[in-house]
């Protein structure tokens, strides 16, 4: 299957699955797409001489759908198949992930379905959790609310901030992301569940 990435910010989990990609892999990153032009993962496409594109949600103010339909115009030029969202920061509407149903992953850093939306490990922390970690899911209309395909957990630290979670959660991220991914093309939907 033909795999695009998308990502708003420094791409590691983009990374991640790209350099995983290789050899008899299911599916190779044939696009890293940001909404952003100053997004850093795109110089590590680059990098990893993985065609990119831009598709600047400020082109689209207030246009969800417009930035959508652009969005797809790229994804359809480049053939992809399957799309991995990776660090990507932008609420998908519900006609594109109907589009994309059964098509579209994404990663998100809590124990889902704990701490859907933003500020994860303060939550967790807030909430006094002895373990956190992230999850991969399948995207569907409402954020971060798919089946679960992967999990990594941790244990919580004495004097942890969020941080110090975030840090120790990341590399938790690019081993879950690429065993889900290979898993998911093989058509396996077993949950991967790892210890950090
Ligand atoms: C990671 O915590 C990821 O879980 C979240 O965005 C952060 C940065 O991801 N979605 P990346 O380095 O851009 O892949």
């Amino acid at each position: 299957k033909r795999v695009g990435i998308l990502i708003s910010g420094g791409g590691s989990n983009m990374v991640a699955l790209a350099k995983d990609m290789v050899g008899d892999h299911p599916g190779r990153a044939k696009l890293v797409i940001a909404n952003d032009p100053g997004a850093g993962g795109l110089l590590k496409a680059n990098a990893l001489r993985i065609p990119t594109a831009v598709v600047d949600h400020r082109d689209f103010p207030k246009d969800r759908e417009g930035f959508e339909a652009e969005l797809q115009v790229v994804l359809e030029e480049a053939g992809i198949e399957m799309i991995a969202l990776a660090g990507f920061m932008r609420i998908l509407t519900p006609g594109f992930t109907a589009k994309w149903a059964g098509r579209m992953l994404n990663i998100h850093p809590s124990l889902l379905p704990k701490y859907k939306g933003l500020q994860t490990h303060a939550r967790a922390l807030e909430a006094g959790d002895a373990q956190h970690g992230c999850s991969v899911h399948e995207v569907t209309a409402d954020l971060d609310d798919g089946p679960i395909l992967g999990q990594a957990r941790m244990d919580v630290r004495a004097g942890d901030t969020p941080q110090s979670l975030a840090e120790r959660l990341l590399p938790l991220e690019h081993q879950l992301y690429p065993a889900v991914l290979r898993r998911y093309l093989a058509g396996d939907r077993t949950p991967v569940m790892l210890e950090g």
